[in-house]
């Protein structure tokens, strides 16, 4: 059985979105979003996929929940906290962070769930994948699941491979598309599909097609896919008022995608389209991996009006 009882919480459904725009129809190119919505909005999108297997775990080992590690803002640790919460499980998370800031709205929605967080510095943050560090967080809690930052493992990419991205409402895709970074979410894609895949990082790592090459099965060697590192700009978080336009744009079609992630990396595929880097006459898959909490915090931090969050989070869509 692909989703137990103990996960139904977090069974995801599909949906088909068409997106429109001038470059698109000049080069004759398809594009298809691809969403992912469970009864819990804070685990749509890449999340339901990633945590899985994750949360299968925990139920299957006897573990009382889930260790994990992420940024003050992280759509990461929202949905680990809303679906430990919901399915009575205890969750704790490192933060990144030198202290803890309860009016952000992402870590007080983590500590209403029931989260315990703990503040890390950005200096010990860095040793988080370092052995000598993980083996000091699973002893200092047994009794959970340590989930790696984004939950990018191969219990994550596992989760990501199930999903069907190639069939979309007008036929098989030449291409799938998502935004990219930790690799998790484009590894499990190409372990899952046989067409042709591109990550678009919204990060500046140029660690990354070696991070997704190593979640990706030694059987999938063959197939197509890269990493492309362009559209990062300034880096994870940075983005400016050209992409906040495209993101309202977007908006004004029903198409709601958020600045670092969805948004980045759809604006970074539209403009592969204008190079001529895509086909014209192709038919695109593009999996929008969720996060439109993160809007929230872009707004606790004034770096977008409170007009444009109504407009880019949907709340003002009928
Ligand atoms: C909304 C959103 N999109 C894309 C990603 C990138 O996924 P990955 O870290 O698996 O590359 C993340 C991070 O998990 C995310 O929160």
């Amino acid at each position: 059985m692909l989703y137990s009882s103990d996960i139904q919480l977090i069974k995801p459904k599909k949906r088909w979105q068409a997106v429109n725009h001038s470059v698109l129809q000049q080069k004759n190119i398809q594009l298809w979003l691809c969403h992912l919505d469970t009864g819990l909005p804070e685990v749509s999108g890449n999340k339901c996929l990633k945590l899985k297997y994750h949360l299968l775990q925990v139920v299957q080992s006897g573990f009382a929940g889930v260790v994990t590690f992420g940024g003050a803002y992280s759509n990461h640790l929202c949905a680990v906290a809303a679906s430990c919460h919901a399915m009575g499980l205890k969750s704790v998370a490192y933060v990144r962070t030198d202290e803890l800031d309860i009016t952000n709205p992402t870590l007080a929605f983590c500590q209403q769930q029931g989260m315990r967080l703990i503040a890390l510095d950005r200096g010990r943050y860095r040793q988080r994948s370092e052995p000598a560090f993980i083996t000091g967080i699973t002893a200092s809690h047994p009794d959970l699941l340590l989930i790696p930052e984004g939950g990018s493992s191969a219990a994550g990419s596992l989760g990501v491979s199930e999903l069907d991205l190639a069939s979309t409402p007008d036929g098989n895709a030449d291409l799938i598309l998502c935004a990219t970074a930790s690799g998790g979410t484009l590894a499990g894609i190409v372990n899952g599909h046989d067409c042709n895949a591109l990550g678009i990082a919204v990060v500046r790592d140029a660690s990354l097609p070696s991070r997704v090459q190593q979640l990706i099965n030694k059987t999938c060697a063959e197939k197509q896919w890269r990493v492309d590192g362009s559209f990062a700009g300034k880096g994870y978080g940075h983005f400016d008022s050209n992409l906040l336009a495209f993101c309202r744009s977007m908006a004004a079609q029903k198409v709601y995608v958020e600045p670092i992630y969805t948004g980045k990396a759809l604006a970074g595929a539209i403009k592969l389209v204008e190079q001529d880097q895509i086909p014209s006459g192709s038919r695109l898959s593009f999996f929008h991996t969720g996060g439109l909490q993160g809007l929230q915090g872009l707004r606790h931090r004034n770096l977008i009006t409170a007009a444009d969050f109504a407009l880019l989070s949907g709340s003002m869509a009928d």
